[in-house]
């Protein structure tokens, strides 16, 4: 038998993606996962850098996994991520990790840790470089939906972003390894694609861009739906927004972070667009798909944020109604220029602020959940509803919907929204040969089949 591992993953999709490639370099050297971590040799923890509380949750973890290196079969415990790029050998002085690995020499995982097991002295491997990844695939499990990463890394050194210091260099992943791998994952059941890079629009490999990735994989019979995160407003333009427009199985759907409503503070950021070029994007994006659901991030308590700066943040969302957004405090990051900016807006400002703009938030995003009722749409089934017998898929824009009937994963579906409870729309399948908006090309189906082709 070989060496048993148990793998916990935090942080954003890029790392979830990166837990499976991990998987596939470990299982294909005769490793084998476990699902707990008492029943493991080895654990590993992939963590995530972007806040202090990430980092916090990630070592409260790693320190309760030490304790059964000392009761259970656990020998060798590692932290490999963007914390174990940020924080390097600190991770073995000062916590006792067995093993720090940076997220570009994943490669080199089984040397590792078959060195930390045999020498019994802590492993490193934290130089970043030009790894994407080419050669290794994904391994997944009765997934409809699969992340496929496009780009690594990042250049655009936002002034409070730690990931340019952890991930390295924005580059593109080859377009043939992309089309290979999307090809692979549709023999596995996959018809949902979802690309990922820290900015995607600025995809380009050899003069292949963005926009014709996309237009290549939408030419796959077997993928019914594309979507893609995190797209940069700055790079948001009419040619990509058209190319969204006109292919149909690209989801009318965008996460388009904006960060803050206010001038001043996005020169801060060095986020290279002004509030109002992000509203004309947004026009831009409504004006083509009025369908369009769009969600953000923001940043609460930047540096100098005044009671006037977060109004016009307030403001900005009060007037283009995002159907989510996700709101953080700022969180200092180490060796970034904005960790250095003064004055810095106390904590208890920053709570209240934040409590503010998650209220107001909360009732734009009840809205626009509630506005679905009796609207149709197509609904991919991912899997079975959370509660009950029933299942959960998600409509183009990507919102969940739950069902009462049990359907196969892969499924497609018409349902009219018939209630919405809480948060969670409701839908009931509709037998019509109505098409529901966004689905020219494909039927209501229950196989999977894909009708139109
Ligand atoms: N590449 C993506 C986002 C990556 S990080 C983009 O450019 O939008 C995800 C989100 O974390 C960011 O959009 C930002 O809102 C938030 N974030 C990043 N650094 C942060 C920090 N130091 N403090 C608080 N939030 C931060
Ligand atoms: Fe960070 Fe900015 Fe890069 Fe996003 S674009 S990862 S926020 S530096
Ligand atoms: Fe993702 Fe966190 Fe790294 S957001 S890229 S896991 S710092």
């Amino acid at each position: 038998m070989g060496t048993t591992y148990f793998l916990q993953v935090y942080g954003c999709q890029m790392n979830f993606y990166e837990a499976d490639l991990i998987r596939n370099i470990l299982n294909a050297t005769g490793f084998e996962e476990k699902n707990s971590p008492g029943a493991a040799e080895v654990l590993l923890i992939i963590t995530c850098a972007v806040r202090e509380h990430a980092e916090k949750r990630a070592l409260g973890n790693f320190r309760q996994l030490l304790n059964l290196k000392k009761t259970g079969s656990a020998r060798v415990i590692g932290i490999l991520g963007c914390m174990a790029q940020r924080l390097q050998d600190t991770l073995i002085n000062s916590f006792h990790a067995d093993l720090v690995v940076g997220p570009d020499q994943y490669q080199r995982l089984p040397e590792l840790i078959n060195a930390a097991m045999n020498a019994n002295r802590p492993q490193i491997a934290v130089e970043l470089s030009d790894e994407c990844y080419d050669r290794v695939h994904p391994v997944i499990q009765n997934r409809v939906s699969a992340y496929v990463t496009i780009m690594r890394g990042c250049s655009n050194f936002c002034s409070y972003c730690i990931v340019p210091h952890v991930r390295g260099k924005e580059r593109s992943r080859p377009s043939e390894a992309i089309l290979s791998e999307i090809d692979e994952l549709t023999t596995q059941g996959v018809r949902e694609i979802v690309l990922l890079g820290q900015n995607v629009l600025a995809y380009n490999y050899n003069e292949f861009d963005f926009c014709r990735l996309l237009a290549e994989i939408h030419k796959h019979p077997q993928i019914y739906r594309i979507r893609f995160i995190t797209s940069h407003p700055r790079d948001l333009n009419e040619r990509i927004v058209k190319t969204i427009a006109t292919l149909p199985r690209i989801c009318p759907q965008l996460h388009l972070p904006v960060q803050s409503g206010s001038d001043r503070i996005l020169k801060l950021m060095n986020r290279g667009y002004t509030t109002e070029e992000y509203r004309n994007k947004v026009a831009l994006l409504r004006k083509y798909l009025p369908e369009i659901s769009l969600t953000t991030d923001v940043i609460v308590g930047f540096p100098t944020e005044t009671e006037d700066d977060f109004c016009a943040t307030l403001e900005l969302m009060k007037s283009i109604r995002f159907d989510y957004a996700y709101m953080f405090k700022f969180s200092p990051r180490p060796g970034t220029p904005a960790s250095l900016l003064t004055p810095t807006v106390p904590e208890d400002v920053i709570r209240e602020r934040l409590l503010r703009l998650i209220e107001m938030q909360n009732q734009i995003t009840r809205e626009s959940n509630r506005a679905m009722l009796g609207k149709i749409y197509e609904i991919l089934i991912e899997g079975k509803s959370p509660r009950g017998r029933g299942c959960m898929g998600r409509t183009p824009q990507g919102k969940v919907v739950v069902l009462d009937e049990p359907l196969p994963a892969g499924s497609l579906v018409n349902v009219k929204i018939v209630e919405v409870r809480g948060w969670t729309p409701k839908g009931e399948i509709v037998f019509s040969n109505a098409s529901a908006p966004h689905s020219p090309e494909i039927r209501p189906n229950f196989s999977h089949q894909h009708a139109g082709g």
